[in-house]
C-alpha cells in the first residue's frame, strides 16, 4: 500500500466541478488581478476570523514582511521568536534588518511564554509567536506580556487557519496575524498566496499600497512598493476551499484521534495540545527515538513522512553566515528537532491507510526498540 504525505490531485478532483465554471468566468472577464472574488474572499475571511480588515498578498512570507514594515519594525529592532519554525518567519525579520531573538519552545513545540520576559531589552520591539502544526500559542499570555512592555505582536499563523486558543483566533489578540495559502496548508491555493488580518486600519492601508507598487491611486505612488497580489483564479479556488474547510478540519481531527489512540498503545509521544487549544492538524507530529531510521523504514513500505523541521533556523547557513558570532541556547527545540516526525494526515486519506501507517510504525518501532 502507498500512503502519500500529500495528495493535491485528489483535492482538485473534489472541487473541480465547482471550480471550473468559476475559473472560466474569471478568464472570460479579463479581471485576472482584480476580480470581485478577491474582495469577497477577504471579506469572508475577516468575518470568520472576527477582525475588521484583511488583505490578500502573494505569500505568507510577504504577509509577514509587509506587516513588520507597516508596523514600523525597522533596522536594529529586536523581534522575539522561536527557532523551530519554517525559515520564512525569521527571513521576514532578517530581511528588514531587524534582529531575531530566539527563545525556546515548550513540550507542545510552541513558544515558551515563561521565557519571553527574560529576553526583553530596551531594543525589543515585537514578539512573533508561530502557531506551528495547527496549534495556537498561548495568545492570552503573550498579549499580557506585550501590553505590559509596550511591544507589538505579529502572529505567524501560516499553519493555523481555523485554529483557536480559547475562543480567540489569530488576529484577535495581536496587532496582526499572517496566513499562508501555500498548497500544503489546510486552506490552500493552487500556487502561492497569503493574507494579512488585523483590526488596525492604518496597517491595512499600508499593506494595500505596499503590495501594489506603493500606489495610493492609479499612477500615484508616495513610496516605492512591491508586487504581491493574490490573483483572481487563486481567489476562486480559495473561496471554494473555504466552503469545505470545516469538513477538512473534521476529517483531519478524526484521523488524529485514530493516531492518538495508537500512539498511546505504542508509548510514542503523540502531539501535546494544551486544553485551551483547538488543533486543526495541519501536521500530526510525533516524537520518537531512532527517528531517521524509522522514517527510512516507513518509506520502504510506502509510507511518506516529513520532518518539520530538521534544522533549527539559528543553524541554517542563511542565519549563521550573517550572524557568525551569535550563540543561542534552546535545548528543548534542539532535542525535539532530532525526534519529530510528521505522519500523513491529509483529508484524502482513508482509515485503512491510517491503520497501515500505525501497523508498520508498530512493527518497525518495536523491532528497533528490541535491537537497541
Ligand atoms: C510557519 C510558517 N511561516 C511562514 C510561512 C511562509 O508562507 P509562504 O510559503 O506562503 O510564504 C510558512 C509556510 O510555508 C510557514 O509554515
Amino acid at each position: 500500500m502507498k500512503v502519500p504525505y500529500v495528495d493535491l490531485g485528489s483535492q482538485w478532483l473534489s472541487i473541480r466541478d465547482r471550480a471550473l465554471p468559476k475559473i472560466s468566468e474569471v478568464l472570460e472577464s479579463g479581471m485576472y488581478l482584480e476580480h470581485p472574488m478577491i474582495e469577497a474572499l477577504e471579506e469572508r475571511i475577516a468575518n470568520r476570523l472576527g477582525v475588521k480588515y484583511t488583505t490578500t498578498v502573494n505569500s505568507g512570507t510577504d504577509a509577514l514582511i509587509f506587516s513588520l514594515v507597516a508596523l514600523g519594525v525597522t533596522r536594529g529592532d529586536e523581534v522575539i521568536t522561536v527557532p523551530n519554525s519554517y525559515i520564512a518567519s525569521v527571513a521576514a525579520i532578517e530581511h528588514i534588518g531587524a534582529i531575531t531573538v530566539f527563545i525556546d519552545v515548550g513540550p507542545d513545540h510552541l513558544i515558551n511564554t515563561d521565557l519571553i520576559e527574560e529576553v526583553i531589552t530596551p531594543r525589543t520591539k515585537a514578539i512573533m509567536p508561530v502557531h506551528l502544526e495547527g496549534k495556537m500559542a498561548n495568545m492570552v499570555a503573550i498579549n499580557q506580556i506585550a501590553k505590559k512592555h509596550g511591544l507589538l505582536i505579529i502572529e505567524d499563523a501560516a499553519q493555523a487557519f481555523g485554529s483557536k486558543f480559547l475562543d480567540y483566533q489569530p488576529g484577535n489578540l495581536s496587532d496582526v496575524a499572517c496566513f499562508s495559502f501555500h498548497p500544503l496548508k489546510n486552506l490552500n491555493a493552487a500556487g502561492d498566496g497569503g493574507l494579512v488580518a488585523t483590526n488596525n486600519y492604518e496597517l491595512i492601508q499600508k499593506v494595500n499600497t505596499m503590495k501594489n507598487h506603493g500606489q495610493v491611486s492609479r499612477n500615484i505612488s508616495h513610496n516605492f512598493g512591491f508586487v504581491s497580489r493574490l490573483d483572481s483564479i487563486q481567489a476562486v479556488i480559495l473561496n471554494i476551499k473555504l466552503d469545505d474547510l470545516e469538513s477538512v478540519i473534521a476529517q483531519r481531527k478524526l484521523f488524529a484521534k485514530s493516531y492518538d489512540e495508537f500512539m498511546h498503545k505504542l508509548n510514542i509521544q503523540n502531539p501535546i495540545v494544551q486544553s485551551e487549544v483547538f488543533h486543526t492538524y495541519h501536521l500530526y507530529v510525533i516524537e520518537l527515538d531512532y527517528r531517521d531510521e524509522v522514517q527510512k523504514l516507513l518509506s520502504n513500505v510506502g509510507v511518506e513522512t516529513r520532518v518539520h523541521y530538521p534544522t533549527l533556523i539559528m543553524n541554517q547557513i542563511a542565519y549563521t553566515a550573517k550572524n557568525p558570532k551569535k550563540i543561542w541556547h534552546t535545548p528543548e527545540a534542539a532535542k525535539q528537532s532530532k525526534k519529530i516526525l510528521s505522519l500523513p494526515i491529509h483529508q484524502n486519506l482513508r482509515e485503512d491507510q491510517i491503520e497501515y501507517v500505525c501497523e508498520n510504525l508498530a512493527n518497525i518501532y518495536n523491532i528497533k526498540r528490541q535491537i537497541i
